[in-house]
């Protein structure tokens, strides 16, 4: 199905949108504003993002970005640039979108969007809004405001609440748009570039709008955690954590999305941001006991896996070869940062497992970076083969339909460990394959 749907129009007053980041957000952003009919210009480092962009092409894996794309690129509506000087230039509105990643205290480290701020400052228009899409720590407005120091100049936040893997799409049907700021004629004129999308607008100062985007990702975080330590506790008492869930989630007031149960939560966005609210309450002196809770959970999920995985081959992983099935953070993307299919891989080697992984994003040269020793392999098969046991970590749909009565006679002993819940139950036990997941006894 297409994203793109009859009821975004054009936009009557086309701007000159400037972009500074071509990564998860900044593309899905870019292209968005240009498939509305902006003018866009699209700043980046990256030699690679750049190319790729040029060519119509999409650097990152995203579903359907990639047509999109391509069209905005053709028609003029996107341009790419290594310059962000050149690309604010004549620009209205400048959206901030490079990363803000973890800094060795666990707050958020703001030295890319520093950068840029000096960078641009003198480039920019008179009247031009400086739109903060990246996820920034309260005060970060006002910083870059500082940073610049243009009396014309306006900076808003917008923060970004689109998903890796459904970012196109995300970014055309928001659930809803953020935009804050004290000058609310310039947050005003930002959320306008959203009204194609049709989403309900939140118009904030910019203190409430930067946590909006906090507590949204700590809120998300701890649902995951609450329902991972329930699928421990379903272990422990013998309960079914699937049974659970179609109780729990079936009251309107819970809800079913994020209540699967998996390895832990990850990815470029959930832990740091978690880690960074936590510093950002600290600072303002209360003690965030709830989400430093989630936090440790989110640990002691991974370890838990680790000791159940060791429980199916007798108790210790040492000198025993493991399949791992999905490197990725989750499903959908190629994105590894921070993925908890990692850490549990990080566990298992230390544990003294061998390890032979497969994903269907990574090629066997592709894992340098990631934890050492992975032993990615080209097909799954390969991976499979030999193996003590099998562990399922992303929950890739080729997972969903693997044929196990080909596959189970090729590994050491018919263990799958199915941390995802995925892996068809009829097809691996007609196989003569013993299945374990979490909170399913
Ligand atoms: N990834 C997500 O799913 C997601 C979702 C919502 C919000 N966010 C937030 O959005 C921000 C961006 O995240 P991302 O995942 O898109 O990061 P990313 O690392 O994929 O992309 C950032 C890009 O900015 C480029 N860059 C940095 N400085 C530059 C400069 N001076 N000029 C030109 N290019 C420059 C980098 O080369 C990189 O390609 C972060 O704050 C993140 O927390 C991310």
């Amino acid at each position: 199905m297409s994203l793109l749907d009859s009821t975004h129009q054009t936009v009557s007053h086309p701007e000159r949108i400037a972009v500074i980041g071509a990564g998860y957000v900044g593309i899905p952003t870019a292209v968005m504003l240009a498939h509305f009919g902006h003018s866009v210009v699209i700043a980046e480092r990256d030699e690679f993002r750049r190319e790729s962009i040029r060519n119509g092409r999409s650097p990152i894996l995203e579903d359907g970005l990639e047509d999109v794309l391509a069209a905005v690129v053709q028609s003029g509506q996107l341009e790419v640039t290594a310059d962000a000087v050149q690309a604010v230039a004549g620009a209205k509105f400048v959206f901030l979108c490079v990363a803000t990643p973890m800094d060795d205290d666990g707050r958020a480290d703001l030295s890319f969007i520093d950068a840029v701020a000096q960078q641009i400052a003198h480039a920019l228009r008179d009247d031009a809004i400086v739109v903060n899409k990246s996820t920034v720590p309260v005060g970060t407005m006002e910083r870059v405001r500082s940073l610049i120091n243009r009396p014309g100049v306006r900076v808003v936040s917008n923060p970004e609440f689109l998903r890796e893997g459904t970012a196109l799409g995300d970014s055309l049907k928001p659930d809803r748009i953020v935009v804050g700021a004290e000058d609310r004629d310039a947050a005003k004129s930002v959320a306008q570039l959203f009204a194609s999308t049709g989403a309900p607008i939140v118009v904030t100062d910019a203190t409430t709008s930067e946590l909006i985007k906090y507590a949204s990702n700590a809120f998300l975080a701890t649902k995951l955690s609450f329902i991972n330590t329930m699928s421990r506790l379903c272990d422990q008492l013998g309960a079914d954590v699937d049974d659970l869930v179609r109780g729990m989630g079936s009251d309107h007031r819970i809800g079913f999305p994020f209540l699967n149960p998996g390895p832990g939560w990850g990815g470029s966005c959930l832990p740091k941001d978690t880690s960074a609210l936590v510093a950002i309450a600290a600072d303002a002196g209360l003690s965030l006991d709830v989400v430093r809770a989630a936090i440790e959970s989110n640990a002691a999920q991974q370890r838990h896996i680790v000791t159940q995985v060791a429980a199916m081959v007798g108790g210790s992983l040492s000198g025993k070869r493991v399949a791992v099935l999905g490197l990725t953070f989750k499903a959908n993307t190629g994105d590894r940062r921070d993925s908890p299919a990692l850490q549990v891989a990080e566990l298992l080697l230390a544990a003294g497992a061998h390890l032979c992984s497969f994903d269907p994003t990574v090629a066997t040269d592709d894992a340098s970076g990631d934890v050492a020793n992975l032993g990615v392999c080209a097909t799954l098969e390969e991976a499979v083969a030999g193996a003590d046991v099998t562990v399922v970590l992303t929950e890739w749909a080729m997972f969903r339909s693997l044929e196990w009565s080909r596959l189970v006679p090729t590994m050491a002993q018919p263990c799958i460990y199915d941390a995802r819940s995925v892996v068809d139950l009829e097809s691996a036990h007609a196989a003569g394959a013993t299945v374990r997941s979490i909170g399913r006894s």
